[in-house]
């Protein structure tokens, strides 16, 4: 059995630094001294998972297959934290100003991408503002949203749509009504999102780092709280995709404590953290 002190003390520093080379090739993921800790925490959970001995024995394995083992080790370091309606004035943006924009052009058509969606809050929380705001006129308009992240396992969540009460408890009543059904017996703290909102959207596997099969052009691009795990290089390298795909005055939203860099001189800064490609 591995103890959690003895596997610690077995952290060296050159399974470590493997450890860092290998997920930042892999994902760009940047994880630093300060990030050895969390390093080891992950690492403890898949040594028990996979009733391996050592943290050595795991990186062993991961040097035998390195692109075997890709999807379970890149799942297991990412973190996924999130929730419906983080940072709200996102939402509000859209539903106030976008929206009502895109509406007085005549528009009828609208690409979102949500290119680290993590569980899925993220997307559903954009569903949820598109049909609050167009109502009806959803019937006639031509409506879709991709989320994409490099974790096939919170993409399953997204996928299923089911989650604890809890994460809903602080999103307003009626939407709550509206747009989640509340689970029975067992399963009462459980709400699932109805096919209203789940409809709109396409979950994906998408490593930002590889190549986009989508062509666009998307009206928004949410790329938030993702940036600060990668290093300033990749960031300026994802700015300049992310402008490409971007539709003429299109929206780019990141995270609260992310920013364009030099790349900002492209975009008009038109609201906390949310970007308008000039053209
Ligand atoms: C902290 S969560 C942010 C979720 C959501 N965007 C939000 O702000 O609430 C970061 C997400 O980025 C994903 N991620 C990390 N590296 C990625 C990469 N190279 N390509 C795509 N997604 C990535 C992780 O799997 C994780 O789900």
């Amino acid at each position: 059995m591995t103890d959690s002190r003895e596997t610690k003390q077995k952290l060296s520093d050159d399974d470590f630094d493997f450890v860092c080379n290998y997920v930042y090739k892999k994902s760009r993921i940047v994880l630093s001294d300060t990030k050895r800790e969390m390093v080891y925490r992950r690492f403890t959970r898949i040594i028990r998972d996979r009733h391996l001995e050592s943290f050595s024995d795991y990186c062993q394995l991961l040097r035998s297959d390195p692109d075997g083992e890709e999807r379970y080790f890149i799942n297991a370091v990412t973190t996924n934290l999130t929730s419906f309606f983080r940072e709200e004035h996102h939402f509000d943006y859209l539903a106030q100003h976008e929206l009502p924009n895109l509406i007085k052009k005549g528009s009828k058509r609208m690409r979102i991408w949500c290119s680290a969606s993590s569980t899925g809050e993220e997307p559903y929380s954009i569903a949820m503002t598109v049909k609050e705001s167009l109502k009806s006129l959803l019937n006639s308009w031509d409506v879709k949203i991709l989320a994409t992240d490099i974790d096939s396992n919170v993409l399953n969540t997204g996928k299923e749509g089911i989650y604890e009460y809890k994460g809903v408890e602080d999103i307003p009543e009626h939407l709550v009504k509206k747009y989640f059904s509340r689970g029975m017996g067992i399963n009462s703290n459980k709400v699932k999102t109805t096919p209203d909102i789940q409809s709109l959207i396409t979950f994906k596997e998408l490593n930002l780092m590889n190549e986009w099969p989508m062509k666009g052009p998307f009206d928004v691009i949410f790329c938030r709280n993702v940036l600060i795990y990668f290093d300033k290089k990749t960031q300026l390298e994802l700015f300049e995709r992310f402008h490409n795909l971007l539709a003429p005055n299109g929206l780019l939203i990141l995270g609260h404590s992310e920013n364009l860099g030099v790349f900002q001189q492209h975009f008009e800064n038109v609201g906390r953290t949310i970007f308008r490609k000039l053209n």
